[in-house]
């Protein structure tokens, strides 16, 4: 029997197979890069940057919740500069596509990012959404059509012919209101879904667990929700989706995919098992071959949803 083809396109971008590790549980790809060769991924979603560089949120800012964990780690990162300076250039030894994600505090800001990450030679820039909007109140982009818009423009306005992907929030009504704004501003891929939001407190003292109240959920726990949405935005949408939300194994990717995702991205998993991105593309690569798939691409969009 040939060998199943693993390798997708995701806006124009080949990836050898449908694999990313999503933004923020990675890092810059340096401590897994002593645990397995990071050749081996299809796409590298790197930590959250913003123009500056941020010290992130005060502790606790991780919890562990059934089958997820809870965090308001709050996008610390060292800034655009030195990601291009330091970070992209080890990236940049290994044969996967570097993919830089952003949040901006106002849509010049988003232009900033892209206008320098381009100009660096990164092969896709995610825009993160799910940030407050500073001008707007501290209202999210990413839950006003609107807002979404606006810094989907200004992102394509100063990315060049780098790809734009816009990463949703899963914390609106209605997803696909979002994804038909961001399209109709021009978006070439969405990634979804990004945390949904949360709380845990301790029963005796009365605190919260986390030092910020709240923080955004993720890992197992939120898998069928992602599955849901990325299958609503699919019907809504002609340009390709990247399928996130508690990605573990094989089976998981295979939903995702089949739900209308090009390709996934593993995020939390990776907290209990760093080799788990290795295991899914593998996972992936068994389903399609016991399926008699020449390639894993045919199962994106292939859900026979019931009439
Ligand atoms: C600790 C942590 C940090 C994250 N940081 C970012 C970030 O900087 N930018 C972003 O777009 N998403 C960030 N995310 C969201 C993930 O990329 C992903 O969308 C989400 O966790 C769902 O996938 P998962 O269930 O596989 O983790 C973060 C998630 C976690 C758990």
């Amino acid at each position: 029997m040939p060998e199943v083809d693993l390798s997708v396109n995701l806006a124009g971008m080949t990836m050898k197979n449908p694999v990313c590790v999503a933004s923020g549980t990675f890092g810059f790809g340096r401590e897994y890069n002593e645990l397995f060769d990071l050749s081996e991924l299809g796409g590298i979603c790197a930590k959250g940057l913003t123009l500056h560089p941020r010290e992130g949120n005060p502790g606790p800012r991780i919890a562990e919740t059934p089958m997820g964990i809870l965090n308001s780690v709050g996008l610390q990162n060292p800034g655009v500069d030195a990601f291009i300076a330091t970070e992209l250039p080890f990236l940049r030894q290994f044969d996967v596509k570097v993919i830089a994600n952003i949040s901006g505090n106002t849509p010049e800001e988003y232009g900033i990012m892209c206008e320098k990450l381009a100009g660096a030679g990164v092969d896709m820039i995610e825009v993160n959404i799910s940030c407050p909007n500073v001008k707007a109140g501290g209202l999210a982009y990413g839950t006003r059509p609107e807002l979404a818009a606006e810094v989907t423009e200004m992102a394509k306005a100063h990315a060049g012919s780098v790809p734009v992907m816009v990463k949703l929030s899963p914390n609106v009504t209605d997803i696909t209101e979002i994804a038909r704004a961001v399209e109709g501003a021009g978006a070439d891929a969405l990634s979804l879904i990004n945390t949904i939001r949360g709380m845990r407190i301790d029963v005796n003292t009365r605190r919260p667990i986390l030092k910020m109240n709240t923080g955004g959920l993720s890992g197992p726990a939120v898998l069928p929700v992602a599955v849901r949405m990325v299958w609503e935005v699919a019907q809504c949408v002609k340009v390709p989706i990247l399928g996130m939300g508690g990605v573990a194994k094989g089976e998981d990717a295979a939903q995702m995919m089949l739900a209308g995702a090009s390709a996934v991205a593993v995020g939390t998993a990776l907290f209990a098992d760093p080799f788990t991105p290795i295991k899914v593309r593998e996972g992936l690569r068994e389903i399609a071959e016991k399926q008699g798939l020449a390639a894993v691409r045919e199962l994106t969009g292939g859900v026979r949803p019931w009439s």
